[in-house]
């Protein structure tokens, strides 16, 4: 039987799933049309030619590339910060840019000392194309503030460069897979490279799983690491010192040392 909705019940339905907090109009994970297009029944035409195909003479199935190879493929061979945007703008092979507004690639000045590594694009983000602009992003400005560096100075001294692990917002800002971490991992090594800050800061449980194999921010948090040679410091993330503020104490420590790194560093 089928299931006619008029007008007005349409209009409460939309209505009552705005009053719900419902945004935008996604679903809860990323939908491949293109799969869809493949599961069509094919033509008459074609499936008896199909069928009068001896199986020797199909074509052999070819091997499905791996996505990180070719993540990694692509990543290595951007020579430049604008060339590395574009092959993550031509990259079609993670879903989660079906779901995206704007790809979230970098702020900042490229040329900064600090190098911040979220986690991945909000609502806010993915309206604007950049990273920490929300009120995580607000935090996140006052904390380094405090130690003399922002992301608009034109000097590479006081400049913070900020980018995330993950370029596209996760739908409903659900935390991205292992899989999706390990397929962009080969860009942010090369965003890294080509940056080439003398401190990086891992903001957060995803930049510690993506550059250090590990989670557990609480217990890294304050601990210098090293990421492609690099001094690395984990930082807990802006969006949990806003809902856990007590954590601030700690964060103002981490952040001392990251000052007194830079120093030894001239
Ligand atoms: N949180 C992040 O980690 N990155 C952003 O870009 C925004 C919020």
């Amino acid at each position: 039987m089928e299931t006619q909705i008029d007008y007005w019940d349409a209009h409460a339905l939309l209505e009552w799933q705005i009053e719900l907090g419902a945004a935008e109009a996604i679903s809860e994970s990323p939908v491949n049309r293109y799969d869809l297009l493949d599961q069509r029944p094919l033509p008459q035409s074609q499936t008896a030619q199909s069928r009068a195909t001896p199986a020797t003479l199909a074509p052999a199935a070819a091997a499905e590339p791996d996505p990180a190879d070719i993540a990694t493929k692509l990543a290595k061979s951007a020579g430049s910060l604008e060339a590395l945007r574009e092959a993550l703008e031509g990259f079609d092979l993670c879903d989660l840019k079906l779901g995206a507004r704007n790809l979230v690639f970098s702020d900042g000045l490229p040329a900064a000392r600090v190098m911040i590594v979220g986690e991945a694009p909000g609502r806010d983000e993915d309206m604007q194309g950049k990273p920490f602009v929300g009120r995580s992003g607000q935090l996140l400005d006052k904390m380094f503030a405090a130690i003399g560096l922002d992301r608009a100075s034109p000097d590479a001294e006081n400049a913070l460069y900020i980018t995330n692990p993950i370029p596209w917002r996760p739908p409903e800002n659900r935390d991205p897979t292992r899989e999706e971490i390990a397929m962009l991992k080969p860009f942010l090594i090369r965003h890294i490279e080509l940056a080439d800050p003398d401190v990086v800061v891992l903001m957060g449980n995803w930049a510690c799983t993506a550059l250090l194999g590990r989670a557990g921010i609480t217990r890294l948090r304050g601990k210098w690491q090293t990421v492609l040679g690099k001094p690395a410091m984990p930082m807990t993330h802006p969006a949990y010192l806003l809902r856990n503020p007590i954590a601030k104490r700690e964060a103002w420590a981490d952040l001392l040392e990251i000052r007194a790194k830079l120093q030894s560093q001239k």
